[in-house]
């Protein structure tokens, strides 16, 4: 029997089995208003049998995007937008969720295929990044960001807060907030960007408040019952792996007192000069740590993308979920395809009835 093809349960919200969507911006929205293309990509995806679909990183605020491109949710117009999205990705089977996010220092940046890099300076796309400390992230995005003051960290946790509300009213069952990656929380949490000498710097305990207060005041808006994750750089590969991992272990720590209910075990990406050893579920080792020490669930992403290594990471429970990402782009029925490979009794059901009844009375591969 499969593992991958367990259900799993997270509070009130059941998954119809192990597989994920990690969040994936489009860099198509406009205004940070989603169109058409950002519901054919969602409803495609759920369609393909996933258990979880999870909304591209959504800016808290017009200066937390990434690109101009990037999906928002600081108004009511861009949730509107989402609405369809959310009510297709269930239509399809899969538990919808969103992630939300600031970009911090690597914000006003070009989109992937335009560039990746950061856009000029006095080009009217561009604005004026803010992060912890006025510290540049280098090589492509040598931005300098203004370092936030006090009332610049209660407003962005203030617009995590709003966003969460809108993410919850709009139906979103499963809402990640993005503390990874390089961005704003991680930019506090990384010793590589955060410089402060008041409480939001200096120590390990300093630079995760941030992070522990924003994720404390969006637990009291999202409802009890839903799953409130995180998705978190606990590793660098910049030559301080064990104190990055056992800081971060321990501020997870925090993270589960204040009502976390699951990890997304991702990289750090606050510098330049990491080492990272790509490779098949690399983080996969790492997760299950953090699972073991943290009692919490765990899932990652990053190289997960045969059926075999899914099913592996999940029957030795290293992860309990496993985020399959771009070989979602390249085969959306990624789940119905790793269920055949899998040997899955009945594996057309995956998908939902009006296909699965064809594919299986006429074995269609
Ligand atoms: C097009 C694209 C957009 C992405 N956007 C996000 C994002 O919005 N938030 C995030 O946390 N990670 C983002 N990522 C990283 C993915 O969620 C995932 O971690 C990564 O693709 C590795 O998983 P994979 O090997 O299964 O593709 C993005 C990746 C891709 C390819």
């Amino acid at each position: 029997m499969s593992a991958l093809f367990q259900p799993f349960q997270l509070k009130d919200v059941t998954l119809r089995n192990r597989i994920a969507v990690p969040p994936m911006c489009q860099y198509v929205a406009e205004d940070g208003v989603i169109n058409d293309w950002h519901k054919v990509h969602l409803a495609g995806i759920a369609r393909g049998g996933a258990g979880l679909v999870i909304a591209e990183a959504t800016a808290v605020s017009p200066e937390g995007r990434i690109t101009p491109g990037c999906a928002g949710l600081w108004n009511d117009r861009q949730a509107e937008a989402l609405a369809p999205a959310v009510d297709a990705i269930k239509a399809a089977g899969a538990v919808p969720g969103i992630q939300i996010g600031h970009a911090g220092r690597k914000a006003s940046a070009n989109r992937p295929w335009e560039g990746d890099d950061h856009i000029a300076e006095g080009d009217p796309r561009g604005w004026q990044t803010i992060a912890p400390s006025a510290i540049a992230y280098g090589a492509g995005l040598p931005k300098v960001p203004r370092a936030m003051t006090l009332d610049d960290i209660a407003r962005v946790r203030a617009d995590f807060v709003a966003a969460a509300e809108r993410a919850r009213n709009l139906g979103f069952e499963w809402l990640e907030l993005h503390f990874a990656h390089g961005y704003l929380a991680q930019s506090f949490f990384s010793p590589h960007s955060n410089r402060r000498d008041d409480a939001y710097g200096g120590s390990a305990e300093n630079r995760g408040r941030f992070l522990v207060e924003t994720l404390a005041a969006v637990r009291k808006v999202w409802p009890e019952r839903l799953p409130l994750t995180a998705r978190f750089g606990m590793i660098e590969y910049d030559g301080r792996d064990e104190e990055t991992l056992s800081d971060a272990i321990a501020l997870t720590q925090r993270f589960k007192q204040e009502g976390l209910d699951m990890l997304s075990v991702s990289v750090g990406f606050s510098t330049p000069e990491a080492n990272i050893p790509w490779g098949p579920a690399f983080l996969a080792p790492v997760a299950e740590r953090v699972g073991r020490e943290t009692g919490l669930p765990v899932a990652s992403a990053w190289g997960i993308d045969t059926p075999q290594l899914a099913e592996r990471v999940v029957a030795q429970r290293q992860l309990d979920l496993v985020m399959v990402g771009r070989a979602h782009l390249a085969d959306p029925h990624w789940p119905y395809h790793a269920a055949k490979a899998l040997g899955v009794e009945r594996a057309a059901w995956t998908l939902p009835a009006p296909y699965a009844h064809w594919l299986e009375r006429y074995k269609v591969a």
